[in-house]
């Protein structure tokens, strides 16, 4: 019944009915615990794991230049508030619903997040202050990275 209105008001506005939108509350307090059970953290925030999981507000989903390594060449994690900086809410919840990457960004999970887990995460991603720089731009197969990188290729099946 919810859903139902939910749709009917959405096609009639033409947008997202807040109030609607989700299980959940909407906050920048939830935004944090979305980015921590949904491992953003794990690859897009500096020192994160070597620290048993400490988040240095400075460098909080800042990205990192640590390269993830493959067949799909190498990745950096991005800069997750450079890449909302200059977004709305709304284009956000389009944009997470829609995106692709190559490996080893999980997008798929970020597609399966609801409504009030994105809206609260781009809450919290746009409270951390400036954005800081760019991570460095993917590189083809074939192509020696000049930085620090994983090592992310699949394993080999033993021959015979
Ligand atoms: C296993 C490591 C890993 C995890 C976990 C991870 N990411 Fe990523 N993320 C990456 C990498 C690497 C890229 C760059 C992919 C590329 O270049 O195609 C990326 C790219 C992105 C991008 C695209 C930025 C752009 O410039 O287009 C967004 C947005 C993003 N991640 C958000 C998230 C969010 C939100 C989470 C948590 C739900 C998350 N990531 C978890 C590694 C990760």
């Amino acid at each position: 019944m919810r859903m139902t209105l939910a749709v009917v008001l959405t096609g009639v506005l033409g947008a997202p009915v807040p109030a609607l939108a989700g299980a959940g509350d909407i906050s920048v307090a939830r935004g944090l615990q979305v980015s921590i059970t949904g491992g953003c953290n794990d690859c897009h925030t500096a020192g994160y794991n070597e620290s048993g999981g400490k988040i240095d507000p400075a460098k909080a989903l800042a990205g990192t230049a640590i390269g993830w390594q493959g067949p799909w060449g190498t990745t950096y994690p991005a800069n997750i508030r450079l890449k909302l900086s200059d977004m709305t809410e709304d284009a956000f919840v389009q944009y997470a619903k829609t995106f692709t990457t190559k490996p080893p960004m999980p997008f798929y999970n970020v597609q399966a997040m609801d409504e009030s887990d994105l809206r609260s995460l781009y809450r919290y991603v746009r409270s951390l202050g400036d954005p800081g720089p760019a991570m460095p731009a993917a590189l083809p197969p074939g192509v020696a990275p000049a930085t620090p990188f994983y090592v992310a290729a699949p394993p080999t099946m033993p021959k015979g």
